[in-house]
């Protein structure tokens, strides 16, 4: 029996991760004659509303990608945009309590104002409990920075002798990512025509599924959703075996 919501037919298998790199902001904008910062702020709008639908619909852990190590080579006025609606966006997560959805903040919160990282550390707190769904947030984001910083501190464990270099695993370097917790990425989105992955979860997108739409992200929608989750479910996933 096929799954329905909205009067849209949804597939009977979803994946347990959706990554997604909202990506097409500054482009939006541009099309419309309007700064880049427009395109943020509506992109801003597109997240909550695919947030909310995944909920509804049963996801349970999702993934965005919302400013990356990067992303400071951009105009300070842009980024300093991008981090005011991160700020407002904090401000207002509480909502989220009420639908039981467990938020994360991934990256290296350190380069935030005070303030604004012990919010997400208290948001992270408080949530930790809820199971409804979890919605990871990558602020600062970069893999390689993520890699770099589980090399570090694992480094430090052999240097201190509670790991045994010959002992490390897979298993070992994931479990110092800060994805610990969650399942690898199974199906990764990415919108605005860009066929890459910019430095996104890159140990955890190992074998995710790739879907790419030319859709800019501020028109991103449910229906374009559905029809990335329609796609997913067709794919033969394999994982090297036959
Ligand atoms: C994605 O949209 C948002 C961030 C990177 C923060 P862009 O700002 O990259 O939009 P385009 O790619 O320039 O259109
Ligand atoms: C990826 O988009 C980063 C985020 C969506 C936060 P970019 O726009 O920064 O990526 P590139 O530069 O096109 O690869
Ligand atoms: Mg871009």
């Amino acid at each position: 029996m096929a799954k329905e919501k909205n009067n849209m037919s949804l597939p009977d298998v979803f994946p347990r991760h959706i990554g997604f790199i909202m990506d097409g902001n500054g482009r939006w904008a541009k099309k419309r004659h309007m700064p880049r910062t427009f395109g943020h702020v509506e992109g801003a709008k597109t997240f909550e509303k695919i947030v909310r639908y995944c909920r509804d619909i049963g996801i349970e852990c999702i993934s965005f990608y919302a400013f990356s190590t990067e992303n400071w080579k951009r105009s300070s006025d842009e980024v300093k945009a991008i981090i005011n609606l991160l700020r407002q966006y904090i401000a207002r997560a509480r909502d989220y309590f009420v639908d039981e959805t467990r938020m994360v903040f991934i990256g290296d919160k350190s380069a935030f104002p005070e303030d604004m990282r012990q919010q997400m550390i208290d948001i992270e707190n408080e949530t930790r409990d809820f199971d409804k769904m979890t919605l990871i947030i990558a602020v600062n984001y970069g893999g390689r920075d993520e890699i770099k910083n589980a090399a570090k501190q694992i480094a430090r464990k052999a240097l201190k002798g509670e790991i045994d270099p010959d002992q490390i695993t897979e298993e070992t370097v994931a479990a110092h990512l800060y994805t610990s917790e969650f399942p690898d990425v199974d199906l990764l989105i990415r919108p605005s025509g860009e066929l890459r992955i910019s430095n996104y979860l890159i140990w955890q997108c190992a074998y995710a599924e790739f879907y790419f739409s030319d859709v800019l992200w501020p028109d991103f929608m449910p229906e374009e959703l559905n029809k990335a989750l329609h796609e997913y479910a067709g794919r033969s996933r394999r994982f090297g075996g036959v």
